[in-house]
């Protein structure tokens, strides 16, 4: 059995292992032990790179008295859709398998106000020569056929541990707050039916994504022309 899974199965009944064997009770440690330190791992690449936007951030509102960054919200990926998509994906459930194949363990989304502050952000974020980019897609100018738009990046990230460098992947998605009311509720609308969304729905949320990505943009030009009367 997989650490990931004997968790999972076993967190209900930790008081019979604990009360069992001397050698069970130290495999359970030892996965404890494990799972603790790969969360630790991935919730410190994310401290470095929030740690990271808000330095940026508060840059921005002494220099410029403006900040392109709206919020910053982080999470890490729960043991149980971890072994979900490992199982989605056909890949073996083990720590390793979870490390090498899962991009997605440490997330981090920023919403900025206007799309032009989405690329301010990218630029800053590609121009650290210490964050590895691993991955970028840009669905602001290629939409996903859902009507989704967004900047994702991949990032290497370097955690300084006690003992050594370690790095590890941080997916980061970057969008409006417009993009993101869409997301968030489409999100919410997918999720609430296991069944199959009507293909006149889908259509219809593309036809919202479409009316959002067109307000962005009036509020981008509201926004220039603003700039240049200053
Ligand atoms: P995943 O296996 O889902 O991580 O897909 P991927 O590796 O191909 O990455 P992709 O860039 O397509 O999507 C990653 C994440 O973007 C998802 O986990 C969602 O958070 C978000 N996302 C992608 N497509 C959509 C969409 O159509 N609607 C919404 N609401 N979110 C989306
Ligand atoms: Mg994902």
């Amino acid at each position: 059995m997989s650490d990931a899974e004997f968790i999972i199965d076993n967190l209900d009944l930790l008081p019979q292992i604990v009360n069992s064997g001397q050698q069970k009770q130290e495999e359970f440690a030892e996965n404890i032990m494990r799972f603790m330190e790969l969360e630790h791992l991935y919730q410190s690449a994310i401290d470095v790179v929030t740690t990271y936007l808000n330095i940026l951030a508060s840059e921005f509102n002494v220099k410029f008295q403006r900040n392109p960054i709206h919020n910053i919200e982080s999470r890490l990926k729960s043991a149980e859709s971890i072994v979900g998509k490992l199982n989605k994906k056909g890949l073996p459930i083990s720590y390793e398998s979870a490390r090498n194949n899962l991009l997605d363990l440490a997330g981090i989304r920023i919403t900025c106000y206007y799309i032009t502050d989405i690329y301010v952000i990218v630029d800053m974020l590609s121009r650290r020569d210490d964050f590895i980019l691993i991955k970028k897609k840009d669905y602001i100018q290629n939409p996903k056929p859902s009507g989704y738009r967004s900047y994702h990046l991949i990032i290497n990230v370097p955690v300084y541990l006690a003992a050594k460098k370690e790095y590890a992947p941080v997916e980061i998605q970057i969008r409006t707050i417009a993009m993101d009311f869409w997301a968030s509720l489409e999100h919410q609308l997918k999720y609430k039916t296991s069944a199959k969304i009507p293909d006149e729905i889908s259509q219809e949320l593309r036809d919202c994504a479409e009316r959002i990505a067109e307000t962005d943009f009036q509020m981008q030009r509201i926004f220039l022309q603003m700039e240049d009367m200053e």
